[in-house]
């Protein structure tokens, strides 16, 4: 998969909070690689299905056709990708909690997973490339030169993810309420039958529970360069 691409691929994949996109984003950067964050496309198309008002328990009935015309597209920027939704880059609810409670459930449909496929390789086309998700070096990219799994303790991506959203001091109720917001979204994610959240094999798994970010992405920078492809 590597000859004829300019570049390698390294792939950064993990549950969420492991400071997956963070760490990818800047690690690409370092390297003067591109960066794909592929939850973001499928939090596009679930806030495309939201906006158009179709219910969710109609989403497992949607035909390619059906998904494929709420136009979802990546265009490639200096840095990486932006995501569009019929030719408009979404805002902050994209992050937002109305999509984040209900994106699981669309990711796990294999003609979503199908749909979103193609255009997460094209985006790999060039290699040099930076892409991080839950399956990124198992079935989007297999041949990925440089393959990450990231982990870490449930109360710290807890942490993290109300710290996003301007929560600096969460109580320990938040922490508990947050934390079982994600152990759920983590069993839908690694449990579905298309594309579970797993390690990819031969994947370098860093705990991140106690590094920085600084750190984090150090050790990404320094795996690409120990295997000679950057
Ligand atoms: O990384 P994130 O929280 O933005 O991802 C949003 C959701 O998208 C997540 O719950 C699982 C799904 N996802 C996926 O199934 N496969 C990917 N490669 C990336 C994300």
């Amino acid at each position: 998969m590597s000859v004829g691409r300019g570049g390698p691929i390294v792939t950064v994949d993990g549950p969420a909070g492991s400071g997956k996109s963070t760490t990818a984003r800047e690690a690409a950067r370092r390297l003067g690689f591109r960066h794909l964050d592929s939850g973001a496309l499928y939090r596009a198309l679930t806030l495309a299905l939201l906006d158009s008002g179709t219910p969710p328990d109609a989403w497992p009935r949607l035909t390619r056709e059906e998904i494929d015309a709420l136009n979802v597209a990546v265009a490639p920027t200096p840095s990486g990708f932006d995501v569009r939704v019929a030719g408009r880059v979404p805002g902050p609810e994209l992050r937002g909690d109305a999509v984040t409670a209900q994106v699981s459930q669309l990711s796990r449909l294999p003609a979503v997973r199908a749909a979103l496929l193609g255009l997460q390789r094209s985006a790999g086309r060039e290699g040099r490339l930076v892409a991080d998700g839950r399956d990124m070096g198992t079935v989007v990219f297999p041949d990925a030169e440089v393959k990450v799994f990231l982990v870490a303790d449930i109360t710290e991506r807890a942490r993290r993810r109300l710290l996003e959203r301007g929560v600096a001091r969460p109580s320990d109720e938040q922490l508990r309420d947050e934390a079982a917001a994600i152990e759920l979204r983590d069993r839908r994610d690694s449990t579905r039958s298309e594309s579970p959240l797993r390690r990819p094999e031969g994947a370098l798994v860093v705990d991140t529970t106690h590094l920085t970010v600084e750190e984090q992405v150090e050790v990404v920078v320094r795996e690409v360069r120990r295997s000679g492809r950057s």
